[in-house]
């Protein structure tokens, strides 16, 4: 086959938090070997929503500069358009992976129609609380089942330990920039508190209640106080980069924030628990965890579309996704892979918070469409005005509210 053909050039872009970059070169250097062709990784920015509109760049300008996209599950419905159908060249692999992530990736579904699998699901994300052990017992604290305990545990780990010299020390880090992070980070405060998703499930613009004003207000609360006042220029790297040098007490982040910090050069190897994230105080309150992932796609420009799919078929294999989640703490999207001792053994939470990885709340992209980005735009700039001081939640509320109903024109999204 090798002499044969003739050796071509995939570009393949990733995302680059945490070993991300590292390992997805890894894995498309390992299939370049076994396929005589060579691979370049693409670097892209580390903030979600800045890569999104680098690939809606590339994407609607037909250029063929990237075969191979990652792509967030909040995304098929945006960019299915340029990305090819991945079914005929999957050879029913797809069957093996989670179904709601399958669905998920699917495009124009209907009765008697498969639709098109715009993607391949490559890892699984929730938000999960990271915590300091060592710190929770020195202080007597068990882990946080509410904000209001969180809250006053980070207040009270912060002052002891700076009194005693630790100055440095915060209680809470997370995500806080005006990006897609602040809306998976938002979600996660509204639904712990029984406020709802933004917009229901069934188009309604659900927003404005007293429990969301009251979630974005505990929220604003912790900016400053347990809180550094730069978490609102936060996303993951920033929020773990405090963490792992052993600067917070409490962290909000995703799955792959597990392994550099049990990592051997890490500070706080050994130190770090890892739990669901905390529910409102009150009826309706439930812990949430927003969910997330990633997928490889295809670019309908790519001028070598079988041997991108080829590529794409090997990263999200068995073998690579096990890898990943044994070097980069990746949750894989193959249900089989939850039964091997191996990924258990090094990353325990991916059994013990099976629940929260099942029950993640997922954002409205299913009724929004291609207009999901609008909606989390929105969404994330409320919350950032609140967060900043520059509004008060009902305010930012009421016209979260009214420009959601414009956008999905009366909540019919038609
Ligand atoms: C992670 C998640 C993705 C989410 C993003 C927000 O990349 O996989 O779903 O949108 O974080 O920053």
């Amino acid at each position: 086959m090798l002499g044969l053909a003739q050796a071509e050039s995939i570009k393949i872009s990733c995302g680059s938090v945490g070993q991300e970059l590292e390992l997805c070169k890894q894995a498309a250097e390992q299939w370049a070997r076994k396929t005589g062709h060579t691979v370049q990784v693409v670097a892209t920015p580390n903030d979600a929503s800045e890569r999104l509109a680098l690939f809606q760049q590339v994407l609607s300008a037909g250029s063929d500069k990237i075969d191979v996209f990652q792509v967030d599950v909040v995304w098929p419905g945006l960019l299915a358009a340029h990305l090819l159908d991945l079914r005929p060249f999957m050879h029913g692999v797809e069957k093996q992976h989670f179904p709601s992530f399958i669905a998920n990736n699917t495009v124009g579904a209907r009765e008697g129609k498969p639709g098109r699998l715009v993607a391949m699901p490559w890892f699984a994300n929730a938000g999960l609380l990271f915590y300091r052990k060592d710190l929770l017992d020195k202080h007597g604290l068990k882990v946080p089942l509410t904000w209001d305990e969180l809250t006053a545990g980070a207040r009270k780990v912060m002052q002891a330990e700076r009194a005693a010299g630790n100055e440095r020390l915060w209680g809470y880090v997370w995500q806080g920039r005006a990006y897609e992070g602040l809306s998976c980070n938002a979600l996660e405060w509204l639904v712990s508190h029984g406020a709802g998703t933004v917009v229901d499930a069934d188009g309604r613009v659900s927003v404005r209640n007293a429990q969301a004003a009251l979630a974005l207000k505990t929220a604003a609360g912790w900016v400053g106080t347990i809180s550094p006042t730069a978490v609102l220029n936060y996303a993951e790297e920033e929020a773990r980069g405090v963490f792992q040098a052993g600067n917070a007490v409490f962290m909000r982040n995703w799955p792959y924030a597990w392994a550099p910090a049990q990592g051997p050069e890490s500070t706080i190897r050994g130190k770090v628990g890892v739990a669901v994230l905390p529910r409102g105080s009150g009826a309706g309150g439930r812990p949430a965890a927003t969910l997330g992932g990633e997928s490889l796609a295809v670019s309908k420009y790519s001028r070598h579309p079988a041997l991108a799919t080829d590529l794409v078929l090997y990263m999200t294999s068995a073998a690579v996704q096990k890898e990943r989640a044994l070097t980069g703490s990746f949750n894989p999207t193959l249900p089989a892979l939850y039964r091997d001792a191996e990924i258990a053994r090094v990353n325990p939470f991916m059994a013990e918070l099976a629940d929260t990885f099942t029950n993640a709340v997922a954002r409205p992209t299913a009724i929004s469409g291609p207009r999901y980005n609008q909606v989390s735009n929105q969404f994330w700039n409320a919350a950032h005005e609140v967060l900043s001081g520059r509004s008060a939640p009902d305010d930012a509320l009421t016209r979260l509210e009214a420009t959601l109903q414009r956008l999905s024109r009366g909540g019919k999204w038609n």
